[in-house]
């Protein structure tokens, strides 16, 4: 009767395969795997042929490095705790001049990349000149250079190729060092979707396509997606509500008229976002709407063809995460990373 959170490993292998035959990829596992799950969710693009992992967090990148002995595994946050970097060899992210300038003995023996500011303002070098000094210290490995743009999802392409012609000018100064430098990486899912792979960069970097979501704005039908997580509870309970009743805390839900309630097991406890209440739920392939969304429950309006025990669909192919995008919900990774997926029972289905 609890909410069920339903993973299909296979589209996630179908979708890093397919983006694999286009560009190599540095798949993007940070937060558990956009919520999917780093074991499962790296399982899957290993068997899809991905072989380099990229993480914001120490902890998950020891754990992906427990899966797997071979596998390139990137840190994009900065870490000083050199001796687990060492240990579990992850390639570490410089993050600026100054944290170089005051960690350099420690950097020595370490795998290293270097981030590019760019405008997206949050890590990085601010420029070439800057990125050349660590370059030319011939005492540490460092393998790849990467940026991360800020205005790929933007509609307004302008900022956008500013900040692209920015990074390429970075690279174009520092051209003399690339040919060594085996991860060049900048495009997320939707720069990606907007230029293909970038001349001049060996990687992509994605997160949400290859979790199966396009960007919404960029629509290539050339790039399949395939939503890799159902979401769905059960009709618990059928209530009826006389014209002019309530229903729900602070009579959160007015009957105008004689009433036919759903109490279906999945709420806000299980991260249901607030704003997903707003748009119907799908029971026995009719779509009725969300009345009242509650901690452990959510009031759908239903009519007399739904009984207890009924599937109660959230999130599937047709209640797509995309689908709620465009209409406003917010982007796929708030969508997926408000689920609590402890409370739900949780499935691969294949
Ligand atoms: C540094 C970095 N690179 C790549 C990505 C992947 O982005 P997307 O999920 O849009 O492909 C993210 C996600 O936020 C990120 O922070």
């Amino acid at each position: 009767m609890t909410a069920q959170f339903m993973l299909s490993k296979k589209r996630l292998t179908d979708q890093a395969v397919d983006l694999s035959s286009i560009a190599p990829v540095i798949a993007v596992v940070k937060n558990d795997a956009y919520n999917h799950g780093l074991k499962d969710a790296f399982e899957s693009f290993y068997a899809g042929g991905i072989r380099s992992f990229a993480t914001t967090s120490l902890k998950e990148a020891v754990r992906l490095r427990s899966f797997n002995q071979e596998i390139m595994i990137l840190l994009l946050d900065p870490s000083t705790d050199f001796e687990t970097l060492k240990k579990y060899s992850i390639t570490l992210t410089i993050p600026s001049l100054s944290f170089y300038h005051k960690h350099k003995e420690d950097l020595k023996g370490l795998t290293l990349q270097l981030v590019f500011k760019n405008k997206l303002n949050r890590l990085g070098f601010n420029g070439s000149s800057e990125m050349k000094a660590v370059l030319e210290e011939s005492s540490l490995t460092i393998n790849g250079l990467w940026t991360h743009f800020a205005f790929a999802y933007d509609g307004d392409s302008d900022r956008y190729t500013h900040e692209v012609n920015a990074w390429k000018h970075v690279l174009q100064e520092l051209k003399d060092y690339l040919p060594s430098l085996p991860y060049i990486h900048a495009q997320n899912s939707a720069s990606f979707y907007r230029d293909g792979l970038m001349p001049g960069h060996t990687h992509i970097r994605v997160g949400a396509l290859l979790y199966g979501t396009r960007p919404i704005d960029q629509p290539h039908a050339h790039i399949h997606s395939r939503q890799a997580v159902r979401v769905d509870a059960s009709v618990v309970e059928v209530t009826r509500v006389k014209a002019g009743d309530s229903a729900g805390y602070s009579a959160a839900f007015k009957a105008t008229k004689d009433t036919c309630l759903a109490i279906c097991s999945i709420g806000y406890g299980n991260g249901l976002l607030k704003e997903r209440a707003h748009f119907p739920v799908a029971i026995n392939g009719n779509l009725y709407p969300i009345r009242v969304l509650m901690m452990s429950h959510l009031l759908v309006e239903v009519d007399e063809t739904v009984s207890i025990g009924d599937h109660v669909i959230l999130y599937d192919d047709s209640l797509s995460f995309e689908s709620f995008t465009r209409q406003g919900i917010g982007a796929f990774s708030e969508q997926m990373a408000a689920f609590n997926r402890d409370t739900f029972s949780y499935q691969v289905i294949d």
